[in-house]
């Protein structure tokens, strides 16, 4: 039985985490929980916001299920999320976005899943004043190991999930360079996948695109930045961060979370909406390769929210709270 990691993490992240463990057990999903700590909390119970502890934990079983994380605005620690991301080397960051049933919104058809270079880019933090509060300047880095390897796992997905396009996302007319150098890789691996379709848009069309006709769409890949503001889109075009899962692949292990935040505002008080989390949960099983558990859990939710809309939770519509969509999905789930 695989043995995967459990961050609960803060505000929310224990009331959504209780939430997948209950749909997982009835589920009977073949997993065994090894719960750590990290975040605020784990300042508090063990000195320091990413425990030794559960970095090993996460070196040893390679897989995690992290819930979201409080980081401290101005003074305090700074984010965990970007603390592992590098740690373990997290280059691919994946944000499928699918038409739900249920949930409103103008894109009926949409089925796309982004791949988004998560090492690189402007996100290096490589700023300087030229003159302090006069003149910035920004570094991006792009290599070509990065790019390969972002490329070739999009391309690889595409593959192993029967899609049959890599759409590359660039500026390479302006940033001839950097995003020039991540389109000249991507054409030289395209070549290794005649069976799948190979195009590239500039960014700029790329937004209008994915507004006008985003049923176009079936893997994405792209440089950090415009990974960054194209996965918040996919999710707007389907119902926003709340029913989005997430992944961080590396070389050595996978990190599977909730894309949206520790929501203190709502903490403790029932409400939270656990879908988003519920997805990246099943993203995990699906990386674990338990397709079965993960389709029974992915129909489990299409059916509550066709037909058990009421059980769900007020930000996706519904009139229930977190105990009540668990436990409509459990019961769908139960024999
Ligand atoms: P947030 O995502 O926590 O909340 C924004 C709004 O969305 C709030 O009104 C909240 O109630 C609502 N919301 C979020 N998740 C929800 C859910 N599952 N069900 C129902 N409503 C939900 O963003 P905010 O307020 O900017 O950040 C709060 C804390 O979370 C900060 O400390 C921030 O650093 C952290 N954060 C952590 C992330 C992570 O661990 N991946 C991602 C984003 C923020």
């Amino acid at each position: 039985m695989p043995h995967v990691v459990l961050i609960p993490g803060d505000g929310i992240g224990p009331e959504i985490t209780q939430s997948i463990q209950q749909i997982f057990k009835t589920a009977q999903a073949d997993i065994q929980w090894v719960e750590c700590a990290a975040g605020e909390g784990a300042v508090a119970t063990h000195g320091s916001p990413l425990p030794d502890g559960t970095i090993e934990a996460i070196e040893r079983h390679r897989v995690a299920l992290k819930g979201p994380l409080t980081t401290p605005i101005g003074a305090g620690f700074r984010s965990i999320n970007v603390a592992l991301r590098q740690h373990f080397d997290l280059f691919a960051n994946i944000r499928p976005a699918r038409t739900l049933p249920g949930i409103d919104t103008p894109f009926r058809h949409v089925g796309m899943v982004l791949f988004r270079e998560n090492t690189q880019g402007l996100y290096i933090g490589r700023e300087t004043w030229v003159q302090e509060g006069i003149e910035a300047e920004s570094v991006a880095v792009v290599s070509r190991k990065a790019s390969e390897r972002i490329i070739k796992a999009a391309f690889e997905y595409a593959v192993q999930h029967g899609r049959k396009k890599v759409s590359l996302i660039h500026k390479a007319n302006i940033l001839k360079f950097t995003t020039g150098l991540f389109l000249e890789v991507g054409k030289e691996i395209a070549m290794e996948y005649p069976a799948i379709q190979f195009e590239d848009l500039i960014i700029d069309n790329m937004a209008m695109q994915m507004v006008m006709r985003p049923e176009q769409f079936d893997v994405i890949v792209t440089t950090n930045m415009f990974g960054d503001i194209l996965s918040d889109l996919a999710s707007g075009l389907v119902g926003g961060l709340g029913v989005t899962g997430a992944g961080n692949l590396g070389e050595n292990a996978a990190i599977f979370e909730a894309v949206h935040g520790s929501a203190p505002d709502i903490a403790g008080k029932g409400l939270a909406n656990p879908l988003a989390f519920l997805f990246s949960a099943v993203m995990m099983l699906e990386h674990l390769e338990q397709t079965k558990t993960a389709e029974r859990i992915r129909a489990a939710i299409y059916t509550v929210l066709q037909e058990h809309k009421d059980e769900c939770t007020a930000d996706i519509g519904g009139q229930g709270n977190t105990l009540s969509f668990t436990e409509a999905i459990c019961n769908v789930l139960s024999p």
